[in-house]
């Protein structure tokens, strides 16, 4: 089976981890902890980073150290993993969905300003497969109307808009090391800011808010949360990042590969690089439209028997049981293009012979049929 997307472990991290079990560091106290943060906020150019246990967690603490919570909106895509909206409600706040376009598949910037009321507290772009959000545009009308930005860089890691990395534009940036993304630590999160206030702010809350006394007693003066990276899990944070840059490489250039070999194939959507975007592909994705002699699920199908592991694009948030009701400005694209999308085999160790017959086998689908 060539799977979807799989970790790439091939550097420092049985060294580094090795090193955490030798010397007793293992939970979310240790030089590792410190140095992923640096070094992470050193590749993507942001000041301050705060390592957490997850991206979902990365999120809702962004959201709280900005104060959204009850009677407060969020504008948000609905055409997103669910983990960001989700995190809307952890707050106690209502999330807005916007639609998003049709070439890049992420939140249109042009249908933001239509939404907003004196309830907006923030925009929240998320910047779906690697591709990115029109951040000038976002920035503006956030400018605009005194409102906050908090990207979801989780899936764009890597991705340059304007020659700034996504996650580093708006006032926070989260990103997930969840197994699939492009570096992992298992599980693991990852919030970034310039803002020195912030940044402080956010390391406070992630570690229970906790003050050391005098007498090495603590303190809490707010509710503050678990959800610093534990040592063990940042040691193979850093030793994956060591690689980042080949990553990266690796999958522009897959991406390159598959766009020549079915570039020629009536009916498929190839994705789209904007000018000013550097986009990473973390997921190669495609629109399956009404030319293709078979649908986007039967083709899944047809590809499961070939032994190639392809996904659907996500289904919108908006037709989930607890977001049915949410305020949106009509979703047709969003409803189109979730329904025509699909992900194929995006791996770091993909190999040109796995794009090659991934390629040939849609090809041959189209002959057949
Ligand atoms: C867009 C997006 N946001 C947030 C998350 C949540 O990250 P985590 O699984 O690390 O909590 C994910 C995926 O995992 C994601 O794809």
């Amino acid at each position: 089976m060539v799977p979807l997307c799989i970790p790439e472990i091939r550097g420092n991290e049985w060294k580094y981890i090795k090193e955490c079990l030798d010397t007793n560091w293992v939970s979310s106290v240790g030089s590792y902890v410190d140095k992923f943060e640096r070094d992470f906020s050193d590749f993507v150019k942001a000041k301050f980073a705060v390592v957490t246990v997850n991206g979902t967690s990365a999120l809702h603490l962004a959201l709280k150290v900005l104060g959204i919570g009850h009677g407060d909106e969020v504008i948000v895509p609905s055409m997103t993993f669910i983990a960001p909206v989700n995190a809307v409600k952890y707050v106690g706040a209502e999330p807005v969905f916007v639609d998003i376009c049709r070439d890049t598949f992420v939140m249109d910037a042009d249908k933001i300003e239509e939404l907003i009321t004196s309830k907006t507290k923030a925009i929240l772009p998320v910047h779906i497969y690697g591709n990115a959000v029109d951040m000038d545009k976002v920035m503006e009308i956030a400018g605009k109307y005194n409102l906050y930005v908090i990207e979801d860089a989780t899936e764009s890691l890597g991705t340059l808009y304007r020659d700034r990395y996504t996650g580093t534009i708006g006032h926070m940036g989260c990103f997930s090391f969840n197994g699939n993304k492009l570096i992992t630590t298992g599980a693991g999160g990852m919030l970034v800011t310039n803002d020195e206030k912030i940044g402080e702010k956010a390391k406070f809350l992630s570690t229970q808010a906790k003050i050391t006394l005098e007498n090495k007693g603590f303190f809490h003066p707010e509710i503050g949360y678990n959800y610093r990276m534990p040592n063990i899990l940042a040691a193979m944070g850093c030793a994956q990042l060591e690689n980042i840059e080949e990553y990266i490489q690796i999958k522009r250039d897959n991406a390159k590969i598959y766009n020549e070999l079915l570039k020629d194939v009536k009916g498929i959507t190839l994705p789209v690089e904007k000018e000013d975007v550097q986009h990473v592909h973390w997921l190669y994705s495609v629109l399956i439209e009404d030319e293709f002699p078979i649908s986007r699920d039967e083709l899944i199908k047809r590809m499961f028997d070939e032994q190639i592991e392809t996904r659907p694009f996500f289904t919108p948030v908006h037709t989930m049981p607890n977001y049915v009701e949410c305020r949106h400005n009509g979703l047709e694209t969003t409803v189109e293009v979730s329904l025509k999308g699909i992900n194929l085999p995006s791996s770091v160790s993909l190999k040109i012979e796995d794009i090659e017959r991934i390629c040939s086998t849609i090809k041959s689908i189209t002959k057949s049929e």
